[in-house]
């Protein structure tokens, strides 16, 4: 049969290959330590929902909605969507399990979709770690998600990120306000592009958000949403900025951020690093008040956040940890038939060991090769006179200052039944 053309993945959807793995299980691990820490407990949702729900929570006229989705009609008639985002899920589905009968602090991670033109840091399926909480109104909980954001950061040793915030005001404040953007932004139509022209009739907040440089100006004098707050919105803000100062947070207020979701009020965050290019928002999230009852939910206040994987796993610059710390050699036909088996025992006495077993025989001189390779802090030598003496090799890999040659100790021989208390003192 002639050879067939291999297939490739679909554009801006990445393999996670084997060697970048333990480097996504590091963060994940990280995150869901930290979120436990808080009081977090995890929920898993379909990656599939009804096209319905996104238009009805992130809205008609935003990006996702008009133009990212991936939606389609399954056999049975149905409009459905690949989701773009957590939040709208995760409401739904604590909707429809009752979960909104007490506060809730709820967290995910999984894949969306969202078909955007691929670039650095932008891919049509991506990865979010994403919180939500459910019953808390007050700016105590805004503070406390942000500080989880932080000490989240500070366990990845990430400190190139900055933090800018905003609020939004409430359903009223932000529809005078719209009013007021639009008469202003009127004014100067002929100058605005085409995007902005058919934002300012759709969706005008939108238009802070433009990207173009040639709107700038225009942009930075437009009338302040921060100025349009009542009472009760600037109050909850100040409260937010005050709780930020006291812990120790730096932060930017950007009367310009608006966020891309039609859902937010109140307090709106980003976390954005330069070290990224364009896609520099490693985290966003806010408050939004109104969703669950615009999903049918009875009116619950709520906030939360997600963060991109794949942006913040290129800032951080974690090692990734070694594949195994032990690597068993075996030659001779009764040392190789008795590795596996000695293996098995070893992993039983050490259940945190990672040990990987040389198969497919070899000279010693390969076999210490591949256990160089592995990354493996020791090599554990089996021929068959130690074996007849039931005895065991273990020669240290790497010095104790990484991998230094002179630094590595000589092999020394231990009997196989003393290997696990022995193998201790060199992990
Ligand atoms: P979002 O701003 O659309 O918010 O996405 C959150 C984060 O996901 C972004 O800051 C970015 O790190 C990552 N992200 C978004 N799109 C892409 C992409 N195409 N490629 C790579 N990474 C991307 C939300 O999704 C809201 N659901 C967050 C939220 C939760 N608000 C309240 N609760």
């Amino acid at each position: 049969m002639a050879r067939q053309t291999p297939l490739r993945a679909i554009r801006g959807m990445h393999d996670l290959l084997p060697d970048e793995s333990a480097r996504w299980q590091q963060l994940e691990d990280c995150a869901r330590a930290v979120l436990e820490r808080y009081g977090y407990k995890e929920m898993r949702t379909p990656l599939v929902e009804q096209s319905e729900l996104f238009k009805r929570s992130i809205g008609e006229v935003t990006d996702i909605v008009e133009k990212e989705m991936y939606s389609f009609e399954d056999r049975g008639g149905d409009q459905l969507s690949l989701r773009p985002e957590g939040t709208a899920s995760c409401v739904r589905a604590a909707i429809e399990h009752g979960l909104l009968d007490q506060p809730r602090r709820i967290w995910y991670r999984g894949p969306m979709f969202r078909r955007e033109r691929p670039q650095r840091g932008r891919y049509r399926q991506f990865h979010q770690i994403g919180v939500e909480v459910f019953g808390l109104a007050g700016p105590d909980i805004d503070l406390e998600v942000i500080l989880l954001t932080r000490r989240l950061w500070s366990a990845l040793g990430l400190t190139q990120l900055r933090l800018e915030i905003n609020s939004l005001g409430d359903r009223a404040e932000r529809a005078a306000y719209r009013d007021q953007l639009v008469a202003y932004l009127r004014q100067y139509q002929d100058r605005l592009d085409d995007d902005s022209r058919r934002r300012l009739e759709t969706n005008p907040l939108r238009v802070l958000d433009s990207k173009n440089p040639d709107l700038a100006e225009l942009i930075a004098e437009a009338p302040s949403l921060t100025e349009a707050l009542g009472s009760e919105s600037r109050a909850h803000f100040e409260t937010l900025c005050a709780g930020l100062e006291q812990a120790g947070v730096a932060y930017q207020i950007n009367p310009r951020l608006v966020r891309g979701l039609d859902y937010y009020n109140r307090s709106v965050f980003e976390w954005i690093t330069d070290a990224l290019g364009a896609q520099g928002t490693v985290c966003a999230g806010g408050r939004y008040d109104g969703l669950v009852e615009q999903l049918g939910g009875r009116a619950t206040p709520a906030v939360g956040f997600a963060l991109g994987i794949e942006r913040l796993l290129e800032l951080s610059q974690m090692p990734p940890p070694p594949s195994a710390d032990a690597y068993l050699i075996a030659v001779g036909e009764q040392a190789t038939a008795a590795a596996i088996p000695i293996a098995e025992q070893i992993r039983d006495a050490l259940p945190q060991l990672r040990l990987l077993c040389h198969c497919g025989g070899g000279s010693f001189k390969s076999q210490f090769k591949r256990a160089d390779r592995s990354g493996a802090k020791v090599a554990l030598v089996l021929g068959d006179d130690e074996l007849a003496e039931q005895r065991i090799g273990i020669k240290p890999l790497r010095g104790a200052d990484g991998d230094d040659p002179q630094a590595k100790a000589e092999q020394i021989s231990v009997s196989i039944d003393a290997l696990a208390d022995r193998l201790r003192n060199f992990l």
